[in-house]
């Protein structure tokens, strides 16, 4: 049976600092990974790279810009000596219903939450292509595949990043290099806790397991993606949502 063993190899997640990306990070360097992580926030990022101890890595870029992105990619390549595998997890969320949503907002959502996993992609592709192998996994949302009464820009862009997997899957395979999504539904972070107690409770009552998920459980998934377990796995996105959406 293949085992999950990352031993070997090297990985650059997105917005690594804190919620899912931390525990993306975490899973992937207790498989045996040698990681380089990716946020704006300097402080928590470094925070967290040293936690994790030996072979981890912090790096700092605003995704919303594309200079400081390509820096960052540059420096994480040089320390890890290549990218095999990148977890683009990076998002931001603002939750408001299409009245209030300015055109400014638009384009910052889909500037950090498609743009740059966009220009990140293609950037590791080039290096993941020349070695024959390599893994693109894009955090999606159940926000992407069911609405809600806020967050349209955020939902859009989700849905867009989808579509976008599939395009990298279907123009890389045959160098070796796999794209896949994984859309979660509520999970414990941060992000999750500023919608509010009430709203929280109310969303928590709709899930059929009766709870949301532990950052761990999207982790361990996104690990399968990553090693060998994941080699046939190309263009899907991964419903992991505790069955509000079954299809
Ligand atoms: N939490 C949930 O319930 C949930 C549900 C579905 C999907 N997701 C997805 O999971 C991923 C992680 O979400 P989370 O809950 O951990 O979010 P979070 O807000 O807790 O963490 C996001 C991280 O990304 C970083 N980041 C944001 N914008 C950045 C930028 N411009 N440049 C660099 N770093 C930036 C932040 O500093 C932070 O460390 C996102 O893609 C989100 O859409 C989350």
């Amino acid at each position: 049976m293949t085992q999950i063993d990352l031993s070997g190899k090297t990985a650059l997640v997105t917005g690594a600092a804190g919620g899912l990306g931390a525990a993306i990070a975490a899973g992937l360097h207790a498989n045996g990974a040698t990681v380089a992580l990716l946020d704006r926030d300097a402080r928590a990022n470094t925070a967290t790279a040293a936690a994790l101890g030996d072979r981890a890595t912090p790096v700092h870029a605003d995704l919303a810009d594309l200079d400081q992105l390509r820096t960052a990619f540059a420096e994480a390549t040089e320390r890890l000596d290549g990218v095999d595998i990148l977890v683009n997890n990076a998002a931001v969320a603002p939750m408001r219903t299409l009245w209030d949503i300015e055109p400014e907002e638009w384009d910052t959502v889909f500037a950090i939450n498609v743009r740059a996993a966009f220009f990140l992609s293609r950037m590791a592709a080039e290096g993941m292509r020349a070695r024959g192998c390599g893994r693109i996994i894009n955090i999606a949302s159940l926000a992407g595949q069911k609405a809600r009464p806020t967050g349209a820009h955020y939902g859009a862009s989700k849905a867009a990043l989808t579509a976008m997997t599939r395009a990298f899957a279907t123009e890389l395979a045959a160098d070796g290099v796999t794209a896949n999504a994984v859309a979660p539904g509520m999970i414990d972070t941060p992000l999750v806790h500023s919608i509010g107690e009430e709203k929280e409770a109310e969303l928590t009552a709709e899930i059929p397991v009766g709870r949301i998920a532990e950052p761990n459980e999207i982790a361990d998934l996104v690990s399968f993606l990553a090693a060998d377990t994941g080699a046939f796995i190309n263009g899907a996105t991964y419903d992991i949502n505790g069955g509000v959406l079954m299809r």
